[in-house]
């Protein structure tokens, strides 16, 4: 491998992002279908119920807690927002300020639609030409002298949030930085750097707000820069910096992780059907059905928590207020009642909506640029590589995690 390929391809790298998978469960669905097949919803979290540890708290921990598993329930909770509350994502403003994530309605209405028009349909061929693109032609540059590479370091992990950083105005070194900075805020085993590369970021994001205000341009911190908030008495005005750090924080934070592990699903699952990889070099027109059947077959995050404002009932069980409800989208999304053959990798399925972008209020609101940004990442690869194939001397890759799904790597041939 040449010198270049080595940026972010270590060992530290893959340990960091093999202990965010928090928890190593190989098939979640043998237990889930177990569960699911007794009841929707469980008195007792993801975690607990698939016999693993419970993670750090990265978002709630507290009072009596739930996991729901069946697709009409989970996307139930996530429509009634105002007994399943988002507020247990509190402790997200402490790393990011106000976010989005964390707010309810109407508070949460009116921050939102100031965002949503940077991630509006007409929007996408801008992503895709000028913070997309540029990236893409760089990474496939870097390796296509390569005979094998690990594709997943080197591709699928480099472009999401260099894509975000550089919609944000982030340029040059800068741009490298916000991206290691990312991985090591995400590590849990180390608080104290996950700390430090936290500050970093937003010294960085503090610095182009700064350049923003005095002199904006076309890009989406200037376009929260001049957005104006109109308060529920009528009163407006414009976004503080922290408020726009709490935007740009959650972006960098929600866009890039989810992004890149559904990428490397993705890819395996189709250099594990190698005809499936030659029929798309053939036919693009099925590249948009593979990209949403790895959306639905296996998630990146398996799982979203709510807190309970009141006493409440779902699917028949009673669940007191003050209780922390996992809807875990995974099983939502494999439940026998909603998808013939739920477990098989199958892009010809009819397609119906999942819960992997949940839905309600919070439905991801960059739904729309991750599912261009697949595309458009895999058009690149069977642009460049039709004849890619995994490494058969390499160790055999799998997807792996509780919380976080991603595979082991992506060894591949890029001339088969
Ligand atoms: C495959 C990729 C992605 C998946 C599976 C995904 C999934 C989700 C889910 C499930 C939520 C709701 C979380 C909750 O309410 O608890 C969410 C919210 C969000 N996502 Fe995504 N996401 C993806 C990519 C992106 C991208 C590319 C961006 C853009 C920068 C993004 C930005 C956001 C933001 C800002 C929210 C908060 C929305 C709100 O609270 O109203 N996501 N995402």
């Amino acid at each position: 491998m040449s010198e270049t390929l080595e940026i972010g391809v270590n060992e530290g790298e893959r340990q960091r992002n093999r202990l965010n998978a928090l928890g190593v469960v190989n098939d979640l669905h043998p237990r889930l279908d177990e569960l699911r097949d007794q009841g929707d919803v469980h008195a007792q979290s993801f975690s607990a119920l698939m016999g693993q540890p419970e993670p750090p708290s990265l978002t709630m921990n507290s009072g009596s807690r739930y996991a729901v598993l069946g697709f009409e329930s989970g996307d139930a909770a996530f429509r009634q927002h105002d007994v399943f509350s988002s507020s247990g994502y509190q402790a997200t403003t402490s790393v990011w300020g106000p976010n989005i994530l964390a707010m309810d309605s109407p508070e949460h209405r009116r921050y939102r639609s100031l965002a949503q028009p940077a991630f509006a349909s007409r929007t996408m061929e801008d992503w895709e030409k000028r913070w997309l693109s540029p990236i893409l032609d760089e990474l496939i540059a870097r390796i296509r002298s390569e005979r094998s590479v690990e594709l997943y370091m080197a591709y699928c992990a480099r472009f999401p949030a260099h894509t975000i950083a550089s919609s944000f105005g982030i340029d040059g070194s800068d741009v490298e930085e916000v991206h290691d900075m990312l991985l090591r805020m995400l590590d849990q085993t180390d608080p104290e750097g996950a700390g430090r590369a936290a500050v970093r970021i937003k010294e960085i994001l503090g610095g182009v707000i700064e350049q923003r205000r005095a002199e904006p341009r076309d890009d989406i911190i200037s376009l929260l820069a001049a957005s104006e908030l109109v308060e529920e008495d009528g009163s407006r005005h414009t976004l503080s910096d922290p408020e726009i750090l709490g935007f740009a924080g959650l972006m960098l934070t929600a866009g890039s992780g989810t992004t890149y592990r559904t990428l490397g699903v993705l890819l395996l699952a189709l250099l594990q059907r190698s005809a499936l990889w030659d029929r798309l070099v053939e036919d693009r027109s099925l590249v948009p059905q593979v990209v949403e059947e790895a959306i639905r077959w296996d998630p990146p995050l398996t799982m979203f928590s709510r807190l309970t404002t009141r006493d409440t009932e779902l699917a028949g069980v009673e669940i007191p207020g003050g209780s922390v409800v996992d809807v875990v989208v995974t099983a939502a999304n494999h439940d026998p009642r909603r998808w013939d053959d739920p477990h098989a990798f199958d892009p010809f399925r009819p397609l119906i909506p999942h819960l992997s972008f949940a839905s309600g209020p919070h439905f991801c609101i960059g739904n729309q640029l991750a599912r261009m940004e697949l595309r458009v990442a895999l058009e690149r690869l069977l642009d460049a590589f039709p004849g890619m194939r995994l490494d058969p001397d390499a160790p055999e890759p799998y997807i792996t995690g509780l919380l976080f799904r991603m595979p082991t790597a992506l060894p591949v041939l890029l001339d088969g």
